[in-house]
């Protein structure tokens, strides 16, 4: 029995010993290629430290295509890096290795090479060894220099710790480039870059057609994508400005799940967030992510609004009407707009401007282009208004910085035309220079925009005053009313101050109307039928039977019979009680033998409007 248990618990932690090392993928569970092992060959993999990274061979689509990548271990599809993408293997005898100088080679069956890190040093080496690091990165170092690293030539995914950018210096670049389909991760049609022209701006590009911008880098975001703001807790989003480099890079904080920027086949940029829960992964964001996100769709001076649609979005900044109104109709915006009345600007030889020209100011936008934009980080936004204002060419400008708060600092100055505005959520002020006129039309509309609440508001003052005239007289009128208590059946104050109205049973109207019977009937409208009655005090009344369908509720019932009892008037009919029965609304009123039909229809419509 006691032997028997010992040979359980010894089984079983040979049992263990073997899952762990199978559990590392067999032969090779190192994350390095060094002296002590140079090569790993097709089925072997690399897995980083703490798991989250592996690289190894693969086929995206047929089995005879096969190339060597890095994926996230717990979606294998997720592959974040491709070594061989337009030279795969056919076949499953790839062997990758490093050689004495440190350069890594992907070799075919027959020792060619398909790919290589391209690393000629021409020195043999003493302890070149790469590394496949928790990051995701395959990082190729002698001692303690970088010989090679994969985060430095990305392929259609950025993931955290990566840099999307260029070094202006030697025009190296960093940028992703997409896949020919989801099986094939040849080098596809659609790029993303970093613009360094002007203020940093990421851009999609197909072919050599720009098809979409972030937007400037404005201290906090891209100009065009405030959505980075939202998931800052865990993904910090940096725009490097040196002068060898130029680059986003957007890191994790230490508890934030994996994510990666990926590049589609169709040029979409998404932010994918894993879910290890479900095991899926989440989109963030996405871009372009509507029409107005097109570059350029509205042309030059054109501004674009997605929550338009019925003007197909496309509109024009404040002082300029479409070039084409023709095309426009056509739904070809791109060739945009003109200048409504043209700048009164002279610049004479000694260099002093005359101008008449001001600013009008387009709020909330993802700024122009700044391809051809002077950029000045360091001016105020004040001193780039005169800037502005002082160069006959300038045509709008904006701050190029609002991280501090404000109205931002810096300066951006556009000449020529501005290109791909928008709205968007968070946006910033771009000021537009426009000729005099036309700010002093716009300052009319500001006065209309003024004087319209006061307006609308001295009408309100008199309304207020003449109901309560009208209150004031009702309430000495109402006096009377409750002085004479000419109704008899249970009567109870109805809630609303002065305003006392009895409640008549429905037993009693019942009774009065003989069953509503046809014959007491006096009219019927859209609310409902009017019937003669004698109450008890054979006093004549007529009552008004609300219709059902009417679908007052009992509150706001109640709410029309104060407002009609208030408005009591010697000249309108008297509303003399009301009743509540189940879904039964009664009013009774003063019954005018000598008084015309329509007047009473007209005193009950005015009570219930
Ligand atoms: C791979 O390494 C093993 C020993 O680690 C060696 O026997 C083999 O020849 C190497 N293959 C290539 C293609 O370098
Ligand atoms: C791979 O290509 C070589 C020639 O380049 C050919 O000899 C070999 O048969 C091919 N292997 C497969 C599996 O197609
Ligand atoms: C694998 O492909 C290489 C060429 O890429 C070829 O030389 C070799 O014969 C192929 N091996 C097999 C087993 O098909
Ligand atoms: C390495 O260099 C060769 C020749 O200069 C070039 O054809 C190849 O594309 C380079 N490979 C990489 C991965 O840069
Ligand atoms: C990114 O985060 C790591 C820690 O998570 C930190 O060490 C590193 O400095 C950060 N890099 C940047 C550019 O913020
Ligand atoms: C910048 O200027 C060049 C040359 O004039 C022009 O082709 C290009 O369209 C301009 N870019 C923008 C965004 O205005």
């Amino acid at each position: 029995m006691f032997l028997n248990l010992r040979v359980i618990v010894l089984l079983s932690s040979m049992l263990d010993l073997s899952l762990g090392t199978s559990g590392a993928a067999g032969v090779s569970s190192t994350d390095t290629l060094n002296d002590v092992r140079r090569n790993i060959t097709d089925g072997q993999t690399l897995v980083s430290a703490g798991g989250s990274f592996t690289l190894g061979f693969f086929s995206p689509g047929a089995p005879d295509r096969r190339y060597l990548g890095i994926w996230f271990t717990a979606s294998t599809d997720a592959v974040v890096w491709v070594a061989n993408r337009d030279s795969p293997l056919n076949n499953t005898t790839g062997v990758l290795s490093i050689n004495s100088a440190g350069t890594l080679l992907l070799l075919d069956g027959t020792g060619n090479t398909a790919w290589s890190s391209n690393t000629t040093t021409g020195n043999t080496l003493s302890s070149s060894a790469a590394q496949l690091l928790e990051s995701g990165n395959l990082f190729v170092s002698d001692e303690s220099a970088v010989l090679w690293q994969s985060f430095d030539h990305p392929s259609n995914t950025l993931v955290a710790g990566m840099r999307l950018g260029r070094n202006p210096q030697t025009g190296t670049e960093w940028s992703l480039t997409s896949w020919r389909s989801p099986a094939d991760p040849a080098t596809g049609d659609c790029r993303r870059a970093m613009d360094t022209r002007g203020l940093p701006d990421c851009v999609s590009w197909r072919g050599t057609a720009k098809k979409y911008r972030t937007g400037p880098w404005n201290g906090l975001w891209f100009s065009g994508v405030p959505e980075m703001a939202s998931y800052s807790d865990m993904f910090t989003n940096v725009v490097v400005v040196r002068p060898d480099e130029v680059a986003y890079v957007f890191n994790a904080t230490a508890a934030a799940p994996f994510s990666r920027l990926v590049l589609s086949e169709a040029g979409v940029v998404q932010r994918l967030v894993w879910d290890a829960g479900s095991r899926v992964w989440n989109v963030f964001a996405q871009a372009p992510r509507d029409v107005c996100d097109d570059y350029a769709k509205c042309g030059a001076f054109g501004l674009c609004n997605v929550n338009t649609a019925s003007t197909l979005f496309c509109g024009c900044v404040l002082g300029f009407g479409p070039v084409s109104p023709e095309q426009w109709s056509m739904r070809e915006a791109s060739a945009g707009c003109r200048r409504n009345v043209p700048l009164d600007c002279r610049r004479d030889d000694g260099g002093t401007t005359t101008t008449t020209d001001g600013f009008a100011v387009v709020s909330g936008v993802k700024l122009p282009d700044t391809d051809n934009a002077t950029v000045d980080m360091s001016a105020t936004l004040k001193e780039c208004r005169a800037r502005c204002l002082a160069k006959c060419s300038c045509v709008a400008f904006a701050a190029a910085d609002i991280s501090g708060g404000g109205d931002g600092t810096g300066c951006v100055i556009w000449v020529g035309d501005i290109v791909d505005v928008r709205y968007v959520d968070k946006g910033q002020d771009l000021y537009v220079r426009l000729a005099k006129s036309e700010l002093v039309n716009k300052k009319r509309g500001n006065m209309l925009k003024i004087l319209l609440p006061i307006m609308v508001f001295l009408l309100v003052l008199m309304c207020i005053f003449l109901v309560w005239m009208c209150n004031f007289r009702g309430m000495r009128r109402n006096k009377d009313i409750q002085a004479k208590t000419m109704l008899g059946g249970a009567s109870k104050e109805l809630g609303d101050e002065n305003i006392e109205l009895p409640f008549v049973s429905f037993k009693d109207i019942v009774t009065a109307t003989n069953d509503f019977s046809n014959n007491n009937m006096l009219g019927q409208g859209g609310f409902g039928k009017v019937y003669k009655g004698m109450l008890e005090d054979e006093k004549e009344v007529a009552i008004k039977r609300l219709s059902k369908s009417s679908g007052q509720g009992v509150e706001e019932f109640r709410n029309e019979v104060v407002l009609i009892a208030k408005l009591q008037h010697r000249n309108l009919v008297r509303l003399l009680g009301c009743c509540i029965h189940g879904d039964e609304r009664l009013l009774i009123y003063e019954y005018l033998p000598n008084k015309s039909l329509d007047v009473f229809i007209f005193a009950l419509h005015l009570c219930s409007c």
